[in-house]
């Protein structure tokens, strides 16, 4: 089995952020969200994965390369445009060939792992499998309607309830829908959608099964999205030597080692991930901060927030808080009580308060 992770798009929920960077680049738990997925599809045991790139194709292919890391091969296909989730699958047809392939979005990160819905696909004989998670607002989502272990019918974002088992980031398919694409037209907002295609495949006689999500699911689509995920990441965090001083768990002088994080006079309260060469000096980070490298933080107060690396932040009053502050940024607070700051900034932004 081949994986496909989409990584096209155009991020456009999350501008500033992706005017200048991939949104799939963008850290949780200081780790780009692309990363965590394809680690994901390795751990499945998938060797030959295609990434679907646009726009952001340089940065994505700098930051990921050919898979030599994972042991894996990983070639990228370029969509001229983002003209839907289907149009992308269409776009990858020379890479698949006649495989199976596990398709996953590259925005979306998820608890469980993905050989269930592997071995389910294979065991159940079908031509799709795909996972669904229960939602609490399903008139916002494409809606599956079910029948045994069958997916029956599709319907996007329905204005009369029909259940609430939303159809995620997670599907795999067989060489069959390949042609029920090409018989799909564009919908009202001009994509070829992948619930018409899977539809599409119900209508002519398909397998499609499915499989139920276990634990939490997150599209990281837009900043409150992010920092959620940034939450649910750091809260499970068991492996902290991935995220170099997590497990840092009082106030602390400077830590000795070449890749230093010096902690002065600062209380640091878990989970958070902090990346090398971290400055933090008369300070309190934390629960639920992701701090990248070379951030330096003086006399600030910090919670559920994501600081990218080389950014500063100085002697901000109140609490700083559900921030997504990108690379290079530079925040310089001023005496006067400015309540809980709370920001949304691109890189190499730039705010004295
Ligand atoms: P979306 O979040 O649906 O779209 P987007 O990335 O354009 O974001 P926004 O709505 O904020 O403008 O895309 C889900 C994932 O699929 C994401 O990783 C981008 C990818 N994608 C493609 O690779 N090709 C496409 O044609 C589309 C629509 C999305």
């Amino acid at each position: 089995m081949k994986a496909l992770i989409l990584s096209g798009g155009t991020g456009t929920r999350l501008w500033p952020l992706t005017y200048t960077w991939a949104k799939q680049l963008l850290p949780i738990a200081n780790k780009p969200i692309l990363v965590h997925i394809i680690e994901k599809v390795v751990r499945a045991g998938i060797k030959d994965i295609g990434i679907i790139v646009g726009d952001t194709h340089k940065e994505i292919e700098a930051e990921v390369g050919n898979g030599s890391r994972w042991e894996v091969d990983i070639k990228y296909i370029h969509q001229s445009s983002p003209l839907g989730l289907a149009h992308a699958v269409k776009t990858a047809q020379p890479y698949i060939q006649d495989n199976d392939f596990l398709m996953i979005l590259g925005d979306n990160l998820l608890e469980m792992e993905l050989h269930t819905v592997m071995d389910f696909f294979y065991s159940s004989s079908s031509n799709a499998c795909i996972l669904l998670h229960k939602v609490s607002n399903p008139s916002e989502y494409g809606i599956a309607e079910i029948d045994g272990t069958s997916v029956k019918r599709l319907v996007e974002k329905p204005k009369q309830y029909m259940g609430d088992l939303a159809v995620i980031g997670v599907y795999v398919f067989d060489k069959a829908i390949f042609p029920a694409i090409e018989e799909i037209r564009p919908s009202f907002r001009g994509e070829l959608e992948i619930t018409d295609a899977i539809q599409r495949l119900i209508e002519c006689g398909a397998r499609v099964s499915y499989q139920l999500t276990s634990g939490w699911w997150k599209d990281t689509g837009s900043p409150q999205d992010m920092l959620e995920a940034n939450r649910l990441v750091l809260s499970g965090i068991t492996d902290t030597s991935e995220y170099a001083a997590c497990n840092i768990s009082t106030s602390a002088a400077g830590l000795p080692g070449e890749h230093s994080i010096s902690l002065i006079n600062s209380v640091i309260n878990e989970p958070i991930a902090i990346a090398e060469g971290v400055k933090i000096t008369d300070s309190v980070i934390g629960p639920y901060v992701s701090v990248g490298r070379e951030v330096t933080v003086e006399k600030c107060v910090i919670e559920n927030s994501i600081i990218m690396e080389g950014t500063r932040l100085e002697n901000i009053k109140g609490t700083v808080s559900n921030s997504l502050i990108g690379k290079n940024v530079i925040i310089r607070g001023s005496l006067k009580d400015t309540g809980s700051p709370s920001f949304i900034i691109g890189d190499k932004g730039k705010i004295d308060m």
